[in-house]
């Protein structure tokens, strides 16, 4: 949620800064603008809309400049407009800041600071934030940063701030709270981003900043301070992402790159962990915490959107496998809800990002409380990863259309192993279903393969559907959630309203929607609830309703009934919904792309929800 970017060094810093956002760009696009500083002083342009409209705006201006500072919105305080957009100034005009995240008390600081005789020329928070720094700058006749050290005791909220001071031009300051900011180390230059994107052309070697840690960066030196301005030693680590996992190569858009990335993806996150052969399975990142998790008294399972799919699929899997019970939590609603949590739960947070602000806030409450927390995050060092005690990472690569896809099937392969491991461990498993499962997912990602050569067949049942104005979708057990997900890609991508609903639970309500017009979406592969959802489609059929059904190759009732049918591979219905969700990704990308949509920047939304 906003994408903050910025360079210090020897090179032109704009051509830089412009790209990272491009690649930031996900994260928001609303507005962005950036700020140069050269002999001339410090110069700021900001435009309403997409990085490319910058672009335009500044071509043919003088962008000379080895330090920048550069953002790309997703509008909280105040609606996306130019002037709402960062960089902000101070009222003397020797500061520009840009922000990620949100200053709850920023109308407070406002009302103060309106008294003090400062003119706002904006509606957003961070405006507040520079002028109220400027502000401690002279009323205390100190340096930015120790005016900044001092700002951020008072400030209540989540941040990420870079900040750039006219009469400094060497250097750039820095803070976290709550939002990620990663730090490239490179020779005599310095790069800063919200992810390694705009960083990993230059450099492999960072420094993720924590929380409450201010950065003071010049193109030669980083210092790390933390709030109470004691020195810190930066971690460097070396980054595992190559430049063309960020890069289209050759699609049309990332989302379509992603889901056919699937066939790698999920390998991956098998890979080194699972040996179908000698029928072992071995988790690195919870091998010390394996016997905590078997006693577990209870799971919880907190995330958000697609990540909260994942997480249902996992509560079916898990109470089936470890016949511990389950439970799978809004990451939104739990956090606020004082559940009752302590010793002896297990949380799993799953997260794409691993900076889902209130996932990230779930589970640091749950961890105080005493709970053991397992992170199944997809970004390397992100938050979320961590504050957890053990975890295992997807290993799904960089994830860039603002639609989740590849990163839903390596969560649900990864958390099937967990699922397995657990079992294993409690003695909740034959040995003869242990190795069945190990080998249905070695033999997973060919089938991936193999679910993705319906693109075209796919594409035509897009067409023949699009203009309609609602769909419902339907699935019961593992293939519940699945219905759920497919909903959700429908709306994000083609803004057509979809509800996802258990297949049988649809008598309860949903089924008077249907009509002659309303395409439902069956998820009905062979599994033990296949011929109760054989009666639920028939159900649909009775009141016209055009039935679209996922099944399994071979199915020799469905295609009788339904109006379009599409077979995927067979496999256990544990790990079904990884072959069942890859038709409703292409379903959703081929809608949201035929009725000219930007499905890779669906609007209103962002990658990465960094605030609450
Ligand atoms: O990064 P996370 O997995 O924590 O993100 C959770 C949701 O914001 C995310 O899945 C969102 O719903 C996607 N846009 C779904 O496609």
């Amino acid at each position: 949620m906003c994408g903050i970017v910025a360079y210090i060094g020897q090179r032109e810093a704009y051509p830089i800064v412009l790209k990272g956002l491009k690649r930031l760009e996900y994260r928001g696009y609303d507005s962005a603008g950036v700020a140069l500083l050269n002999g001339n002083g410090l110069k700021v342009y900001k435009k309403k809309g997409k990085v490319a409209e910058l672009e335009d705006h500044l071509s043919g201006k003088d962008v000379g400049s080895h330090v920048a500072i550069g953002h790309t919105r997703w509008a909280t305080h105040g609606e996306p407009s130019d002037r709402n957009s960062h960089p902000h100034s101070s009222g003397n005009g020797k500061l520009a800041m840009i922000h990620n995240g949100i200053i709850e008390n920023y109308s407070l600081l406002k009302q103060e600071l309106l008294k003090k005789g400062h003119v706002f020329n904006s509606d957003t928070d961070t405006e507040v934030l520079i002028h109220f720094i400027e502000e401690i700058q002279s009323s205390n006749q100190c340096g930015l940063e120790e005016a900044l050290r001092i700002a951020l005791k008072r400030v209540v909220g989540a941040y990420v701030i870079v900040l750039v001071d006219e009469d400094n031009p060497d250097t750039l300051i820095a803070a976290r709270k709550g939002s990620p900011l990663v730090i490239g180390v490179g020779k005599g230059e310095h790069f800063l981003a919200s992810d390694a994107s705009p960083i990993v052309e230059y450099t492999k070697e960072v420094v993720f900043v924590n929380d409450y840690e201010i950065a003071i960066i010049k193109a030669d030196e980083l210092i790390l301070k933390n709030i109470s301005n004691e020195r810190q030693t930066p971690y460097i680590q070396k980054l595992d992402i190559e430049l063309a996992a960020i890069e289209k190569s050759g699609y049309d858009h990332f989302m379509l790159k992603e889901i056919f990335e699937q066939p790698q993806t999920i390998f991956d996150s098998l890979r080194g962990r699972l040996d179908a052969k000698s029928g072992t399975l071995t988790l690195g990142g919870i091998r010390e915490h394996a016997a905590i998790l078997s006693q577990a008294k209870r799971i919880i399972i907190v995330a958000c959107g697609t990540s909260w799919h994942a997480g249902l699929v996992a509560e079916y899997m898990i109470e089936e496998l470890c016949r511990v019970p389950v439970e799978v939590e809004y990451a939104s609603e739990f956090r606020y809800r004082n559940p009752v949590v302590g010793e002896g739960d297990v949380i799993i947070a799953v997260s794409q990002s691993g900076e889902t602000a209130d996932t990230l806030v779930a589970i640091e409450s749950a961890k105080q409380k005493g709970a053991i927390i397992l992170g199944v995050c997809n970004v390397v060092g992100s938050s979320i990863a961590r504050l957890s005690h053990a975890g295992a990472y997807t290993h799904a690569g960089p994830e860039i259309g603002v639609a989740s896809t590849k990163a839903f099937t390596a969560q649900l392969a990864v958390l099937c192993m967990i699922g397995l491991k657990v079992a294993q461990e409690k003695g909740t498993i034959t040995q003869q279903r242990f190795q069945h499962l190990l080998d249905e997912l070695d033999a997973i990602s060919e089938k991936v393969a193999t679910t993705l050569k319906l693109n075209d067949q796919v594409k035509q049942i897009a067409d023949k559907y699009k203009d309609a104005r609602d769909f419902l979708y339907l699935g019961r057990g593992y293939n519940f959630p699945v219905a759920l997900e497919g909903a959700l890609k429908l709306k994000e991508i083609s803004y057509i309203h979809a509800e996802g609903y258990p297949a049988a639970e649809m008598k309860h309500g949903p089924i008077a929607l249907v009509d002659e017009n309303l395409p439902v979406v069956f998820v009905a592969t062979r599994d033990s609830y296949y011929e109760k959802v054989v009666s639920n489609i028939q159900e649909i059929k009775a009141r016209k309703g055009k039935v679209i059904a996922v099944v399994t190759e071979g199915d020799q009732t469905i295609p009788g009934m339904a109006d379009d049918v599409i077979e995927v591979p067979a496999a256990d219905e544990l790990i079904a919904p990884i072959l069942s969700v890859i038709p409703l990704q292409l379903l959703a990308y081929h809608i949201g792309v035929l009725k000219g949509f930007d499905v890779d920047k669906p609007r209103n939304l962002a990658k990465s929800v960094t605030v609450e």
